[in-house]
């Protein structure tokens, strides 16, 4: 990390993922989150550039516009567009990952938080949809359950989004990408996949109709290409 940053930083908290370090720090007194992109050797120096960059612009547009139509995202506190670090608002509160897997774990009564999760979740993705945003990276890791309540979810990690030109397949595939991300990581959620897509048609009937259509081909697509291998 660079110098200019380390006061900054709690240097324990680091956590690498596949493109960026995240580290917890403090930003004008607030609790925030450091992300920096760092450079992967074995591309081409140029392009690692550009592609950096072009996250960290996806990631910003994204934030902006996601917040724009009232979904919940962290607030930009400070960009370095040269080293590609992002300075947001940390919120606290588990991954909706972390959330599910402790949610499993108790009886049946919990089904109904579960749901309400789902339609929530449902929701946010048609809000940002309807205007023209695609998150491009919905997985259970790239949301958080702020304080543990499912009505207060927020959406994060928006460096593969994009927004213009967005047809319904595209958002087809923003759903189809959760619905298996939500199958692959956890086991027996197929009532939070059906309360996800009815959330996403309570908010717009038209569009509902419209990516259930692509979303059923999308599904389709995908069997025949495991059937095929
Ligand atoms: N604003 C935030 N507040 C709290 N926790 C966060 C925040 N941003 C990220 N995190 C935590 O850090 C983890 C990784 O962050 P993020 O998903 O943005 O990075 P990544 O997956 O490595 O990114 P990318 O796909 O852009 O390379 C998240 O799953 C979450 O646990
Ligand atoms: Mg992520």
């Amino acid at each position: 990390m660079n110098t200019a940053y380390n006061s900054l930083l709690d240097p324990d908290s680091l956590r690498q993922g596949a493109e960026a370090k995240l580290y917890d720090c403090v930003y004008l007194g607030k609790p925030a989150i450091l992300k920096e992109r760092f450079s992967k050797k074995y591309r081409h120096e140029e392009l690692d550039k550009r592609l950096n960059f072009a996250r960290l612009r996806a990631e910003i547009r994204g934030i902006n516009k996601a917040q724009q139509v009232g979904v919940k995202a962290p607030a930009i506190y400070f960009v370095d567009t040269n080293r590609h670090i992002l300075i947001m608002e940390r919120v606290e509160g588990p991954t909706a990952k972390d959330w599910i897997e402790s949610q499993r774990q108790r009886a049946e009564e919990e089904f109904k938080v579960q749901a309400k999760f789902g339609e929530v979740l449902g929701g946010e993705i048609a809000k940002i949809h309807l205007s023209g945003l695609i998150h491009g990276d919905l997985t259970t890791s790239n949301m958080i359950v702020k304080n543990g309540d499912p009505g207060n979810l927020h959406l994060i990690d928006f460096g593969l989004a994009n927004s213009g030109k967005v047809i319904a397949e595209d958002k087809g595939v923003d759903l189809y990408v959760l619905e298996r991300a939500i199958q692959a990581t956890h086991i027996n959620c197929e009532h939070i996949v059906d309360a996800i897509l009815n959330g996403y048609k309570s908010v717009n009937a038209k569009q509902g109709e419209a990516v259930m259509a692509r979303l059923i081909a999308i599904r389709l697509r995908g069997r025949k290409r495991d059937m095929v291998g």
